[in-house]
């Protein structure tokens, strides 16, 4: 499939709001691909299919799992606001036929994030929160100001590392289990970024 039946195709599965955040995270993607110098096409393709399986149920991606994915970490099991992840990047192969690694691995990933993400995994893990269409103005802006004001990939992850810090707290705001995922690649970012 190529871009424009790929969309076609999420249009019809996708809620109108869900096509709308898609579409921004694609841009979004684009935009950071060129300027930290990843594969724009495969920028595109991870937007457009990132959030490919997030309009199944909570029912439908468990037994999807059982079925089909090996791989998933028993932790991850625990909020099945992720399972959307595990299940796309399965749909991305054998759906939507694509077999290239590190889009497949962007949208396994874009979830939960994990220690030495790649370039393409970073780009759309931060696309996903600071795309225009649906995501909050103000927390764009301030992604968009530690990107500008530090050099290169330094500046990607520090805004990670900014997302990772934003989530830990909201998450234990309200009570909710923190995967272990999360807490390591919070630990790994600190380290390659301000090094402790
Ligand atoms: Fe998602
Ligand atoms: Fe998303």
């Amino acid at each position: 499939m190529n871009c424009t039946e790929i969309e076609k195709e999420l249009k019809e599965i996708l809620t109108p709001e869900r096509y709308m955040h898609t579409l921004g995270v694609k841009d979004c993607a684009v935009e950071l691909a060129k300027r930290y110098g990843a594969d724009v096409k495969k920028a595109e393709i991870a937007g457009l299919l990132h959030d490919c399986a997030k309009c199944m149920e909570k029912e439908a991606l468990k037994s999807f799992i059982a079925k089909n994915i090996k791989d998933i970490q028993k932790n991850e099991m625990k909020n099945y606001k992720t399972l959307h992840a595990p299940v796309g990047a399965n749909l991305v192969c054998t759906k939507y036929k694509i077999n290239d690694k590190e889009i497949i691995n962007a949208v396994r990933w874009h979830t939960l994030g994990r220690v030495n993400m790649g370039l393409l995994e970073k780009i759309i893990f931060l696309a996903d929160k600071i795309e225009k269409n649906t995501r909050d103005i103000n927390y764009r802006n301030e992604i968009l100001k530690i990107l500008d004001e530090n050099e290169g990939e330094k500046g990607l992850n520090l805004a990670l590392l900014r997302c990772f810090e934003e989530t830990i707290k909201s998450l234990t705001e309200r009570n909710l289990y923190i995967c272990m995922t999360t807490v390591d690649v919070y630990n790994w970012l600190l380290e390659i970024t301000i090094g402790v």
